[in-house]
Order: C-alpha cells, then structure tokens, then sequence
C-alpha cells in the first residue's frame, strides 16, 4: 500500500543517514517483528548488516528452514545460523519447573549470541523488532527473548551498541503490512505468536528430544489441518502440547501405553485473555486420527476447552 511504502521510504533514509558506512547487528528469531526489521534494515544499507539466528532445536517444523530460506537464500543477507541444539538440550537436562526452564533457555539464548557477536568486528548497531506494543506495555511477554533481555535488562556491558528500533511506532498489523511490502513470504508475515522458549514450554516437564519430535509433527499436523479449511487467519494461535502422561490405548488389537496429545486452540486479541476456539468435530476429528495414525508414541489426543482466565493460552 502507497502509507507502508511511504513508511518504508522514510525509514530507509533515516537508518542510511543514521548508519552512514557503518555495520548493524540483528538478532533473527524467526518470528515477524525481528524479520521485518532485519528485512528493512538489509534494505536501506545491506551488507552493512549481519544477522544471528540461533537454532535452540526448540522451534517448529519447517522454521529453520524457512528462515534460512528467506534471509540467506532469498535476500542474501550476511546471515550467521548457529546451530545449538545440543547446547540447550544439555542444559535443560533435568530441567522441569516452567520457570527455571524459561530462565534457562533465555539466558542460554543470550549466551550464545553474546559469544557470535564477540566473534564480529566492528560493530556499532545492535537493531531490534521493538513494537508499539512491547513499549506500553513494557514488563509483559515479548515474543522474543532478546528482545526482552536487551530491553529490560541492558546491554551486556562489554557490548555498547546503539539500538536502531525502527518498528517502535507500529501495530502488530502495520509490522505485518510493511513485511509482506518488503516481500516477506506469508509464512514469516502472518505467523502466528510463539514464544520465546518455543516448544521447551510445550513439552512439560523434562524437554528431550525424543519428545520435541512428538510435538513437532503433531503440532504441524494440526496446522496444516488448520490452513488446509482456511481457520488459520481466522484463530489467534493453535498449537500441540505434550504432557508428561501416558495412557493406555489399544491398536492392531494390542495393548498400547503411549502419550496423550493435547491440542490448544484460542481466540484473543491481546494474549492477555483467550476464549477457546470451536473448531468444527469433523476437523478436530481429522487431526485426531491423523495425529494418531501418523506419530509414533502417540495413542491419544485431548483437545484444552478452557478459558483464559483461568487458564493461560500456554501450559506452561
Ligand atoms: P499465556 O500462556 O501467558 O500467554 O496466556 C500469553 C501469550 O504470550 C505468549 N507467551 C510467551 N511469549 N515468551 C514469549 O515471548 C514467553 O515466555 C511466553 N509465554 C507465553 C503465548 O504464546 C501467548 O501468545
């Protein structure tokens, strides 16, 4: 559209004349406000900027990939994947309260950009996908971990950047509108919220990779369910859990002690309340049987009829 051009435009100018011939540092999460941001920056002084992208082995089927696809294929940006899977596996190792297991992911996610970032040169700009929203209401869940570690704790100290934060002004559906204007592909534009820690808050209690599998390909099940009868742009966020239960199930008439899936799905604005979403039985009972028939170690599938509050959209 002629305004998010116009925005586009605008803040190409201010970043080039803001950098001048100097270089820019993004942390990419995958998600919509630090894509955008590292799309719009690419833009206005390209390879002045380098993106980090930490793989934690704790995102969706097909993310790594698509960001990968997008930034270094696509655009051919200055793009450094770090692949620390087993670096978080290790140290969420035991790992079960919910708290402790967030802590741990965001700090291990700081640690390992902190150690790329040291490895460049030169660098004078850190660029961050703030939104509107994370600045009024600033204390709350962001959707990225760096994001919240750099604004709400400060920089390390070794590091002194100069934040560019060029998305401050924008709504969630602004941020949207100029990505798909930068030619963002919709799978990154319209993505629905995650957060931070990803799947590690998905799979309660101890996090293995055993059962990040289970939960990868049910989740991504249900999403294609979902996109395949066009509620995806219609339900807020839909999502696969895996509780630590087993329960026993039967099939090719034996007996079978498998995991229990569940499946949330919810309608919100803002995140902070949620009505649970009426998908069709007829869907709900596709995504069943699919996800039955087609991941192992799974004999069941329950679907989260609660509202937040009292619930909270995650189970963790
Ligand atoms: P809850 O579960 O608190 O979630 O009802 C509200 C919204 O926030 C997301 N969420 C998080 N985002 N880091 C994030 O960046 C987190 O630790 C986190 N926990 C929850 C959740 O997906 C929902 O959209």
């Amino acid at each position: 559209s002629w305004t998010m051009k116009s925005f586009i435009d605008i803040e190409v100018e201010k970043i080039r004349s803001q950098v001048g011939d100097r270089k820019v540092l993004c942390a990419l999460s995958g998600g919509v406000d630090s894509s955008v941001v590292a799309t719009l920056i690419h833009r206005a002084i390209g390879d002045q900027l380098t993106c980090i992208f930490v793989d934690h082995g704790l995102l969706r089927k097909y993310e790594v990939e698509s960001v990968v696809e997008t930034f270094s294929n696509k655009f051919n940006m200055n793009f450094i994947k770090v692949d620390a899977r087993k670096r978080f596996l290790d140290k969420l190792k035991g790992v079960t309260d919910p708290e402790v297991k967030r802590k741990t992911i965001g700090n291990e996610f700081i640690y390992v950009f902190d150690e790329e970032a040291a490895k460049l040169e030169g660098i004078d700009f850190l660029a961050q996908g703030t939104i509107y929203a994370d600045i009024i209401e600033s204390g709350t869940a962001t959707n990225e971990v760096i994001k919240s570690h750099h604004n709400v704790g400060g920089l390390p100290e070794d590091m002194d950047f100069e934040l560019i934060e060029p998305l401050k002004a924008l709504f969630k559906d602004e941020v949207r509108a100029v990505g798909a204007e930068l030619g963002l592909p919709s799978d990154i534009v319209n993505r629905q919220p995650f957060p931070g820690p990803g799947l590690g808050v998905r799979v309660l209690g101890e996090i293995t990779e055993a059962k990040l599998d289970i939960v990868r390909e049910a989740d991504w099940i249900l999403r294609d369910e979902i996109a395949k009868v066009g509620l995806d742009r219609e339900i807020w966020q839909y999502f696969a859990i895996l509780p630590d239960i087993r329960s026993v199930g039967v099939r090719n008439e034996k007996r079978s002690y498998d995991y229990a899936v569940g499946i949330r799905a919810v309608h919100s604005v803002d995140g902070m309340t949620a009505d649970w979403a009426r998908i069709p039985w007829d869907i709900l009972e596709k995504i069943s049987t699919r996800i039955t028939a087609e991941v192992e170690h799974v004999n069941r599938v329950v679907y989260d009829i609660t509202a937040k509050p009292p619930g909270t959209i995650e189970w963790e």
